[in-house]
């Protein structure tokens, strides 16, 4: 679920939206896909929130316009998903883990750490729209805690203050963070459980 790219509307954010012909071209092939135009709702948002940044409620309204489908259809899928997000941020959101493994590991003290040194509180995005700084619920890697995940991108885990200034200046630089791959369970043949991960 790659988000790479997303333009920083965090502080000059458009005044109206509108698809580009190839976006619009790239939505009728999505919809032949399917039998249902509602199933297009998620990849549409998706293609509008590269395109903008964000999906606000006139981003909702174009998604709606363009799929046929009421606007109430479109806001209740685009809420219910928190990488949707519903006003502009700034160019990194920084989503860290505050739930029970991840806060009894440290992730508040991260969180406070990161307000500290980007000068801004959760929920906030500073001024030259670089930084969003968000609590996030469960990103289910609490064996990786304390972890936080970076524009619905990469999760970099066992965080400290160190390997997170570490990580603000890779995303300053335009350099991926550092992060550990997280691989799921593998049942083999004779169903054993196996866990494995790897640096990169
Ligand atoms: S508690 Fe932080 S990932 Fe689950």
């Amino acid at each position: 679920m790659a988000k790479k790219g997303s333009k920083n509307t965090a502080t000059n954010p458009p005044t109206s939206y509108s698809f580009t012909k190839e976006q619009l071209k790239e939505i009728e092939a999505l919809k032949a896909k399917y039998p249902e135009v509602q199933a297009v709702t998620l990849p549409v948002l998706w293609i509008a929130q590269d395109s903008f940044g964000h999906v606000n409620p006139d981003v909702q309204a174009l998604v709606a316009k363009t799929l046929d489908l009421p606007e109430s259809h479109v806001h209740g899928v685009a809420e219910f998903y928190t990488q949707y997000f519903k006003e502009p941020k700034g160019k990194h959101v920084l989503d860290v883990c505050t739930c029970l493994s991840c806060g009894l590991s440290g992730g508040v003290d991260i969180v406070r750490h990161l307000e500290k040194k980007l000068g801004i509180n959760v929920g906030e995005t500073t001024a030259d729209g670089q930084f969003t700084l968000q609590e996030a619920e469960c990103l289910g890697a609490c064996g990786y805690a304390p972890m936080m995940q970076i524009t619905n991108d990469v999760y970099v885990n066992h965080l400290t203050p160190e390997k997170v200034d570490k990580v603000l200046d890779q995303l300053i630089s335009g350099s991926t963070p550092d992060f550990e791959s997280i691989a799921m369970p593998l049942v083999d043949s004779t169903h054993t459980t196996k866990r494995g991960g790897s640096n990169e």
